[in-house]
């Protein structure tokens, strides 16, 4: 189906586009009432994820209620741990747990290479019903962890501020790590095939611990298994979005991916200059959203004409924070909108 907004997808292949599209990520849920609402009707965060109608209806909520140009479906990267035979839980203000870890040649022996549609056919149902129900008004984005931040979460446990048990295997068993790591690989890709075969229109990938690793280490155990997704997915746009990962920018120029994602430690300017032909997408500090009006405008107008007009997707240099006031995403969006629209207009 022809898209009647498809500027996402023109800025990510680079094309001219007439302003800079505009998303933000963890848009499905976190800072809506009306998301609030609906995982109540669930039951549980994982219930929301499991159930299709009701994930298609949260990650559809952001494009009716904030007008963003893309919908990302609603779903969670730990969703191929499970897969792989490693379930996990949601608690309440801690975050997803995980009541096993990996620790030894005999539990990475004990988990198996997720398929696709066998075990997270609910997600490719979402994806579906998304799709249908958004009627071709914006593109769908599909995502997946990166192998290395889905290792970290495997192995520690939960999240961290150090993930030490996670990184002490790349040092101590490294040949072990290398294991998980393309079991992770191989299960993402045939998770990623499965969403481009429900009909996504872009995918992206979060590293999102990324910036917990040296140069040498991201280098080895994070950016060789980003390389052999982007190999393998030539279906669709792909976007790295490598949370921390500022000193990877000149390798991350070789992989085989439209759009690379920045943090706000990262500068458009640096970044342009050793990622010449690739779409980049960012970077305003979430916080700038609990400034007032005037200041947000001003942050964003800022960030728009650090990276210019054309490839440039904007967005977040993280996700969006749960206490952020929708009100304040709407004029970050809005500002995007006219201030993009106002310069390609005085380009002419
Ligand atoms: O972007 C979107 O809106 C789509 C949905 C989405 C979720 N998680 C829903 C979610 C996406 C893309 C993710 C990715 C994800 N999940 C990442 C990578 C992105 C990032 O922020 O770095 C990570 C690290 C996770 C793991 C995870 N899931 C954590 C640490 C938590 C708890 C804290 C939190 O809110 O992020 C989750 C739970 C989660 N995933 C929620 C949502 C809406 C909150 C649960 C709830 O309160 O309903």
């Amino acid at each position: 189906m022809q898209l009647q907004n498809d500027l996402l997808l023109r800025a990510a292949k680079g094309e001219y586009t007439e302003r800079t599209p505009v998303w933000l990520m963890r848009q499905a849920g976190r800072i809506l009432k009306e998301y609030r609402a609906t995982r109540e009707k669930a039951g549980s965060f994982i219930q929301l994820v499991t159930n299709p109608e009701l994930a298609a209806e949260v990650t559809i909520q952001p494009v009716d209620l904030l007008c963003v140009d893309a919908a990302i479906i609603f779903s969670d990267i730990l969703v191929i741990p499970e897969a792989m035979g490693l379930p996990y839980v949601m608690e309440e203000k801690k975050g997803p747990q995980f009541p096993n870890t990996i620790q030894s040649a005999a539990d990475i022996d004990k988990l198996h290479i997720a398929q696709g549609e066998e075990e997270l056919g609910y997600v490719a149902e979402a994806l579906r019903i998304t799709k249908r129900e958004l009627n071709g008004r914006v593109p769908l984005i599909g995502f997946a962890g990166a192998p290395f931040t889905i290792f970290a979460y495997m192995v520690e446990g939960s999240g961290s501020k150090t993930f030490s048990k996670a990184k002490a295997m790349l040092y101590r068993e490294p040949v072990l790590a290398h294991q998980l790591l393309q079991k992770i690989t191989d299960s993402t890709i045939n998770y990623l095939k499965m969403q481009i075969t429900a009909g996504v229109d872009i995918l992206q990938l979060f590293d999102s611990w990324a910036g917990v690793l040296s140069p040498e280490a991201y280098s080895e155990f994070s950016l060789a298994y980003i390389s052999q997704i982007c190999d393998a997915i030539t279906e669709v746009p792909v976007t790295v979005f490598a949370k921390g990962a500022f000193f990877a920018l000149p390798e991350m120029a070789n992989l085989n991916c439209r759009t690379i994602g920045l943090d706000w430690n990262m500068s458009a300017a640096d970044a342009r200059k050793v990622l010449p032909n690739h779409t980049l997408q960012g970077n305003l500090d979430p916080c700038v959203l609990y400034a007032e009006p005037q200041q947000i405008v001003k942050q964003t107008k800022a960030m728009i004409d650090s990276f210019g007009i054309g490839k440039h997707i904007a967005n977040l240099g993280h996700g969006v924070y749960p206490d952020i006031n929708p009100d304040a995403v709407r004029i970050f969006i809005d500002t995007v909108k006219t201030y993009s629209a106002e310069k390609v207009a005085q380009s002419k």
